[in-house]
């Protein structure tokens, strides 16, 4: 599909990781007014939220996958400044803008393939993602990765969008889904598609409750998840089972 073809505004998997990666290049410069706007403000209180269900001991070693600009990795080292924090992605641009706003000093920005993460096993204590899982093409082995390179014991927690649920406010939240957020994106970011994707992307993915089956299908033990902003955002977390280190 090209990005004119507006009327199919989901990417058949066969092109998938080639479109998203295109669009967050695209967009990246402007992504995060966008999403500070979107969210109302809310984003940073939500990756704080992602931090802290990730648990990280004192010093630990983070990993957020689809890291974007950073944001998530930034909360947590605003809480400690000793954590070995990794922030990978597959859209360099995405990466680009973050290291121009947070530098890379104190975390080290690495390219890879939420599918294929370049760690050894039982690497990290907690590994974090925002927004990347409604991405990509199989989120079973995403969440099969993350569970690989996280330590036994080490939490994996997940922040993204959800379909509205039914109720009195689905008219509203419609509404701005798939006409406010399109057009403030196409007039911010200057971008057609991207903001189309997002909502319909949303409106088509699992529910909390489905993703949580796959967090256990690959084995993640304690899974629970919250709902936030009227249901539309979720945080999911579980955590691999054995040991937890003293
Ligand atoms: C919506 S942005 C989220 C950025 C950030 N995590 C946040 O919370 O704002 C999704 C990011 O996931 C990345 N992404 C999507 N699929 C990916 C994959 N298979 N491997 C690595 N990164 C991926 C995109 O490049 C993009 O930067």
């Amino acid at each position: 599909m090209t990005t004119e073809n507006l009327d199919v505004v989901l990417p058949d998997d066969r092109v998938k990781a080639g479109t998203v990666k295109h669009m967050f290049g695209r967009i990246a410069g402007r992504y995060d007014l966008m999403n500070r706007l979107m969210t109302f403000g809310r984003d940073r209180a939500w990756h704080r939220e992602v931090v802290r269900r990730a648990a990280l001991p004192v010093g630990g070693r983070l990993l957020d996958i689809g890291s974007g600009t950073g944001g998530i990795v930034w909360a947590a080292l605003e809480q400690d400044f000793g954590l070995s924090a990794v922030a990978a992605d597959f859209t360099f641009e995405m990466m680009a803008a973050g290291r121009a706003q947070h530098g890379c000093r104190a975390i080290q920005w690495c390219g890879a393939d939420a599918l294929a993460l370049p760690f050894g096993g039982n690497t990290f204590d907690a590994v974090t993602s925002g927004y990347l899982i409604r991405n990509v093409v199989d989120i079973r082995q995403a969440f099969t990765e993350q569970m690989r390179v996280v330590r036994p014991g080490g939490k994996v927690v997940c922040l993204d969008t959800s379909p509205p649920p039914p109720g009195l406010l689905q008219p509203f939240i419609n509404i701005y889904l798939q006409t406010i957020i399109p057009l403030a994106g196409r007039l911010i970011s200057g971008d057609r598609y991207a903001y189309r994707y997002l909502p319909e992307s949303t409106r088509h993915f699992h529910t909390p409750a489905e993703l949580e089956v796959i967090m256990q299908a690959v084995g993640l033990q304690k899974t629970s998840y919250r709902r936030l902003m009227h249901r539309t955002v979720v945080i999911l977390q579980g955590t691999k089972p054995g040991a937890t280190p003293p």
